[in-house]
């Protein structure tokens, strides 16, 4: 749902969304969400889900990630936050993006070149993740493109400068959101999960997949 402000009622569309960002409710069907989520499950056996860690003070973040595709984005305290090749922990190459997703890609960003990296977030029922920048990227020209899946989560978005005023809206399973053109480095980010509004997955919780291109082709 998107709202303009605590006392203006929740509309679900795509009117008051910031320039640049591009929302499609229920992009992905049941069947398509059930093959990504058996894709993410494989993924997860070759590369285990990782607590990733803030840059400096070490702080665990809520949610769990592992990557697929050349590039991996990762982070702890030491090296803080970039793009690597191999797994954090296993030290093993990163999985190759599942079909799909390269579909889908080339659907959305038929100009983009090939996504590199496909980050995986899994929150649970309690996760979220505070508002910032997808910057770590040397290229900016491609979009972000962000499928949900499972439970419904409260994204919100903004412009690119922090602190500006925001839009708030539910992710629901299915639904695909892209940031591009002016919206690429817009601030956003996810309050809370809604659990229990999805049985897609087998406990309570939510599935983000981000694809991005990090390198100028
Ligand atoms: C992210 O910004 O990395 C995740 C956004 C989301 O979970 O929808
Ligand atoms: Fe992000």
């Amino acid at each position: 749902m998107i709202s303009d402000g605590p006392d203006k009622p929740p509309r679900r569309g795509a009117s008051a969304l910031p320039p640049g960002v591009r929302f499609l409710p229920g992009h992905l069907d049941a069947v398509v969400q059930a093959e990504l989520i058996a894709a993410i499950r494989e993924i997860v056996r070759q590369a285990p889900l990782f607590s990733p860690e803030m840059p400096r003070t070490g702080k665990p973040l809520s949610v769990r990630m592992t990557n697929c595709g050349p590039l991996g984005w990762v982070t702890d305290k030491v090296q803080g936050y970039r793009y690597q090749p191999q797994h954090p922990v296993t030290g093993k190459a990163w999985p190759p993006i599942p079909p799909p997703l390269l579909d889908l890609w080339r659907d959305l960003a038929p100009i983009a070149p090939p996504p590199e990296a496909c980050l995986v977030n899994l929150y649970g029922p309690e996760a979220h993740m505070g508002l910032h920048q997808d910057k770590d990227e040397s290229t900016f020209d491609a979009p972000v493109l962000s499928v949900s899946l499972g439970d419904e989560a409260l994204f919100r978005v903004g412009g690119t400068m922090r602190g500006g005023p925001t839009t708030s809206f539910r992710l629901r399973s299915g639904d695909v959101l892209l940031l591009e053109a002016e919206s690429r480095l817009a601030y956003h980010g996810v309050d809370r999960i809604y659990p229990g509004t999805s049985t897609l997955l087998r406990q309570p919780g939510r599935i983000n997949l981000t694809l991005r291109r990090v390198t100028p082709s």
